[in-house]
């Protein structure tokens, strides 16, 4: 019911008398998308137990909003075409727009905040906001650089995606005057989640079905983007040699891809992946179990099972 009114709050707060603005917001939200962001501000901000609800759908919008412009932007750098399903900003409208919409959903995520966030909100995700861009920025000047991988990999999706996640929560939890005990056990049970989520997400670029997951796969790869079970077939692989010279100086072609992505899956390091996930997911339910239960903290508790076993 609550995410049914946040979409509602999203639709309002998308419009733009400059057509295009309107027009590529509304293509992505009417997209679709799994609206895990808001889900953990409403969910967080229940356990407070005195959240004002429209303080809630602000912020849940909000939160979703900075999703939805990390996403527009993260597009044109990863020059992708296809997302949830459909055709990317980019695609239809060039990079260009791109930039700007983004630009435009962001702005909107912050102005919706001043209503109804508070300074502890705006702190918050602000620094999200900051820490998702160094991590894009570190992410996009690693590419194909192996070493810089194998360095930074858990520092990139703690950056680009955990945190965010944790954020969500921690923002809930501020809204629905949750104390200081339970907002921190909120934050690191994001955190772990966002781990786990943004692992299994690495997974499905390798292994996972298109036209499941509303993504094409092999793009990391191909952008020299080195995650988790790549990193990790280097160590278990028979041809841990082979895939350590392909990778090595220069960009893949998407058959080189595809042979990499073969092997990784042969030799268990996507298994291997997904059982560092699920190690993730552990620790998440743990801040869990240090909150009263109820019908939220089983509801988080859920989420985080459903991140490692999704599929798209
Ligand atoms: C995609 O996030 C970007 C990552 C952090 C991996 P989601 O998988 O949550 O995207 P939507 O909102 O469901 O499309
Ligand atoms: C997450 O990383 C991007 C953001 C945090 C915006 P990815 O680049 O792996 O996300 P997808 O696969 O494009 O959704
Ligand atoms: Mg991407
Ligand atoms: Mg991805």
């Amino acid at each position: 019911q609550e995410l049914d009114l946040v979409e509602r709050t999203l639709e309002a707060a998308i419009t733009s008398d400059v057509p295009t603005a309107y027009d590529l917001s509304l293509g992505l939200l009417s997209a679709g998308g799994k609206r895990i962001r808001p889900a953990l501000v409403v969910l967080s901000a229940m356990i407070g137990g005195q959240a004002d609800m429209q303080a809630v759908l602000g912020v849940a919008a909000a939160a979703e909003l900075v999703h939805m412009a990390s996403l527009v932007h993260d597009d044109v750098v990863d020059e992708t075409r296809e997302r949830r399903g459909a055709r990317t900003a980019n695609e239809k409208w060039g990079n260009k727009i791109s930039v700007l919409g983004g630009d435009f959903l962001l702005s909107k995520a912050f102005q919706l905040l001043i209503g109804n966030g508070g300074p502890d909100v705006l702190r918050v995700l602000s620094g999200t906001a900051v820490r998702m861009t160094e991590s894009e920025i570190l992410q996009a000047s690693a590419e194909g650089d192996l070493a810089l991988w194998e360095a930074n990999y858990w520092r990139i999706i703690g950056d680009k995606t955990a945190h965010f996640m944790g954020a969500c929560c921690e923002c809930g939890g501020f809204i629905g005057g949750a104390d200081m005990r339970t907002r921190e056990a909120l934050r690191e049970y994001g955190f772990q989640m966002g781990l786990a989520f943004q692992i299994t997400d690495d997974v499905l670029d390798i292994a996972g079905d298109p036209s499941v997951t509303g993504k094409a796969t092999g793009a990391d790869l191909t952008h020299g983007k080195y995650t988790l079970p790549v990193l990790l077939a280097l160590r278990s692989s028979p041809d841990a040699a082979l895939l350590r010279s392909m990778m090595l100086g220069r960009r893949l072609t998407a058959d080189e891809a595809e042979s990499i992505a073969a092997r990784v899956i042969a030799c268990g390091a996507v298994d291997e992946a997904h059982r560092a996930g699920i190690e993730c997911v552990k620790k998440a339910r743990e801040q869990l179990a240090r909150l009263e239960p109820s019908d939220y903290t089983r509801a988080l508790d859920a989420l985080a099972g459903f991140v490692i076993s999704r599929e798209a």
